[in-house]
C-alpha cells in the first residue's frame, strides 16, 4: 500500500489547493515502478486543504454530538475529498494506469471513530483484474456518533488486518520522523520500544488536520508492525524519485516503522 500525503498533493496552507506538478509526478513514480515490477498495489492519499478545511471549519470528527457537526459539513469533506480523488485518478490514467476510484464513505462503517466494517471484496476484485484502486481518507458513517473521520491510515490499517499486505510507504511533506525535542535529525527506525523515547517529538501537522498530523501516523504505523508484523516507511514524497525508490524496496530513505532493531 502506498499513501501520497495530503500535505503533498495540495499546498495546506491553502484552501482546496492541489499541486498539480507533484500529483503528476506521483502518478509517473507509481507507474514507472509497476510498470518494471508488477506490483499488486493499493494507492491512498490524504485530503491535505481540500477535505481537512470544511472538516475543520464544520468539526466534522466529532460527530452528530450536542456542539458538534451537521450534515451540511459531511456533504462538503465528502464532496472535497471526491474531487481531490478524481485529480489522482486522472493523473494516475494519464500516467499509464488503470486506476479506478474506491470512495470509502459508500461502504466504510466506524463505531466511535474506529472502523468495524468495510466489505473489501471488490477492491480484492480489482487488484485480480490488474486495475489499481485508489481510496482516501473521507468521512465515514459511525453508529456511535452519526459519522466521523478516517485518515488513509485508518483504512490502510483495516485493509491490512483484511488483506496479505506485506509492506507500506507513506509519502509526506517531511524527510521522515524528525527528532523535534533533540538535534532535529530524523529518525533513521521507530520501534514499539522507542515510542516512549521519543513522544514528545510526536506533533501535529501545524497546518489544517483534523486526523492528528505526524503523531497520529506514527501511532498508526506502530501498531501496523505490532499487531500484523507489516512493516512501513515515511519519507519525503515532495523530493522527486523516493517514493519511487521505496517502491522499489530499497530502503533508507526515510523512517523505517518495524517491530524489532534487527
Ligand atoms: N516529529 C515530527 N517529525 C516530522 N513531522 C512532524 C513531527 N511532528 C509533527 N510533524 C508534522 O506532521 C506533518 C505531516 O503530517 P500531515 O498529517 O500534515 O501530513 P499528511 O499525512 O501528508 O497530510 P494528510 O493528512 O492531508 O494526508 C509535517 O508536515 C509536520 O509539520
Ligand atoms: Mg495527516
Amino acid at each position: 500500500m502506498v499513501k501520497l500525503g495530503g500535505s503533498v498533493i495540495t499546498d495546506k496552507t491553502r484552501p482546496f489547493t492541489e499541486r498539480k506538478d507533484a500529483i503528476k509526478r506521483l502518478a509517473g513514480e507509481i507507474h514507472s515502478a509497476r510498470r518494471e515490477l508488477g506490483l499488486r498495489l493499493i494507492v491512498g492519499h490524504g485530503g491535505g486543504s481540500y477535505p481537512h478545511t470544511p472538516a475543520a471549519k464544520f468539526r466534522v470528527k466529532e460527530g452528530r454530538v450536542a456542539g458538534g457537526s451537521s450534515p451540511h459539513g459531511v456533504a462538503l469533506v465528502q464532496d472535497a475529498a471526491a474531487r481531490l480523488n478524481r485529480l489522482v485518478v486522472a493523473a494516475l490514467i494519464k500516467a499509464g494506469e488503470d486506476a479506478v476510484s474506491v470512495q470509502p464513505s459508500a461502504s466504510v462503517l466506524a463505531d466511535a471513530s474506529r472502523i468495524v466494517s468495510w466489505d473489501t471484496g471488490a477492491l480484492e476484485a480489482m487488484l485480480d483484474a490488474g486495475l489499481l484502486p485508489v481510496v482516501h481518507g473521507d468521512v465515514v458513517m459511525d453508529t456511535a456518533q452519526g459519522w466521523s473521520i478516517a485518515s488513509t491510515e485508518d483504512l490502510f490499517l483495516y485493509l491490512a488486518a483484511h488483506l496479505p499486505v506485506e509492506r507500506v510507504v507513506i509519502g509526506s511533506d517531511v524527510d521522515g520522523v524528525l527528532d523535534r525535542a533533540g538535534s532535529g535529525a530524523k529518525f533513521d527506525v521507530i520501534t514499539p520500544r522507542d515510542l516512549k523515547r521519543i513522544s514528545a517529538s510526536l506533533q501535529g501537522a501545524g497546518t489544517v488536520d483534523v486526523t492528528g498530523g505526524m503523531r497520529s501516523k506514527v501511532e498508526s504505523l506502530l501498531k501496523l508492525a505490532e499487531e500484523r508484523g507489516v512493516e512501513s516507511v515515511i519519507l519525503n514524497a515532495a523530493k522527486p524519485g523516493l517514493l519511487e525508490s521505496a517502491l522499489r524496496g530499497e530502503t533508507g530513505v526515510g523512517t523505517e516503522i518495524r517491530i524489532s532493531n534487527r
